[in-house]
């Protein structure tokens, strides 16, 4: 028999991601092949001609999978009935503009939505947070919408990871499949550590398989990962928008269908205090998942150059969560 088609929300669709992410998801690739979805679309009202458009194009392209589309302006309408939530909608930092001032537009908008998926959204909605700052915005989300289970709500740090598997793989000389198990630490900006130190290339560590490259390991294989996304918006004048997209299918699907096995993928996942890591921040994590659950892999070794990257991000995940509950103060006052 058919599978009955799932809800998958998308906000600020009319967007960059958006754009790049609703064909993927309508050809199968977020939920599998043989998975119906129906696509609820939201942005604000500036975007509601552009949303149409991307209404018509997803139409137009005739995709098999795709047994509807919603397009709205209006949180609640947008979040009625979803299943997974890809929550991309958001303002993106403007010449002029403090770190501040994105924070407190985001968490007002992130406190908003909460309470419209809350009410609206299938109880065991799933959701992905992409826009940034992500893990922050994960963490306001789950604080304004209390009755949605933590755990069902993440953050996406999967784009890192896949920018590392790429990395070693270009460095090893092999098809990116080869390489499993790099991982990302912490926040999605440029305090993430990405650690290969239980990684494999083709089942070897990679320290093994990469000997003699040492240097760039150390040197420049780090501050290549942490500073990918500034190296994007430097040469398209965009943020990452294709390989963002890619990745939020990747983590949605490795969430809801699991991860192979022996292998693991990084999650930006409410912090249980695994790795010394403090509660109540919303971290990246190694993690494999089952059936629409994950888990944090424990009982790696940390050596004290790693434990002290991993504390560093930390850090500015508390300094984040502090700045978003001042902006939430602001805001109420
Ligand atoms: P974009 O500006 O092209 O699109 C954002 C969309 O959000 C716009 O269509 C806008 O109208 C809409 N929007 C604004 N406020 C909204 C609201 N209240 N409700 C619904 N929609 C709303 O940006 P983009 O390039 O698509 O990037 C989106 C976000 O993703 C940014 O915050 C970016 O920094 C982030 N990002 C995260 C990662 C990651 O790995 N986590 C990677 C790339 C980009
Ligand atoms: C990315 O990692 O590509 C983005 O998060 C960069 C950005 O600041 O939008």
């Amino acid at each position: 028999m058919p599978a009955s088609a799932k809800r998958v929300l998308i906000t600020g669709a009319a967007g960059q991601i958006g754009y790049a992410l609703c064909p993927m998801v309508a050809a199968g690739r977020m939920l599998g092949p043989d998975q119906p979805v129906i696509l609820h679309l939201l942005d604000i009202a500036p975007a509601a001609a552009a949303l149409e458009g991307v209404k018509m194009e997803l139409l137009d392209a005739a995709f098999p999978l795709l047994q509807g589309i919603v397009t709205s302006t209006d949180p609640a309408e947008a979040c009625s009935g979803v299943d997974v939530a890809v929550m991309v909608g958001g303002f993106p930092r403007k010449a002029g503009m403090e770190r501040k001032d994105v924070m407190g537009k985001n968490v007002s908008i992130y406190a908003a939505q909460a309470r419209a998926l809350e009410a609206n959204a299938s109880k065991d909605v799933k959701v992905l947070v992409v826009a940034n700052p992500a893990n922050t915005n994960a963490l306001m989300l789950a604080e304004h919408a209390p009755s949605i289970p933590p755990e069902n709500i993440t953050a996406m740090t999967r784009l890192d990871h896949n920018r590392a598997l790429a990395q070693v793989a270009e460095r090893a000389g092999v098809p990116v499949t080869k390489v499993k198990n790099v991982i990302i630490w912490g926040n999605h900006s440029s305090t993430q550590y990405p650690d290969v130190s239980h990684g494999t290339v083709d089942g070897k560590p990679i320290r093994e398989a990469l000997k003699g490259s040492e240097g760039w390991l150390a040197e420049e294989f780090v501050p290549t990962v942490q500073q990918r996304g500034a190296a994007i918006i430097k040469a398209r004048g965009l943020s990452s928008a294709m390989s963002a997209a890619s990745s939020a299918c990747d983590h949605v699907r490795n969430w809801l269908l699991g991860t192979a096995p022996g292998t693991w993928v990084s999650m930006g996942v409410l912090s249980d205090g695994s790795y010394g890591q403090p509660k109540g921040l919303v971290y990246s994590f190694p993690c494999t998942c089952k059936a629409g659950e994950w888990s944090i892999v424990q009982g790696l070794e940390i050596d004290a150059v790693s434990a002290e990257k991993m504390r560093a991000t930390a850090e500015e995940l508390a300094e984040e969560r502090e700045l978003a509950l001042e902006c939430i103060k602001e805001a109420a006052a």
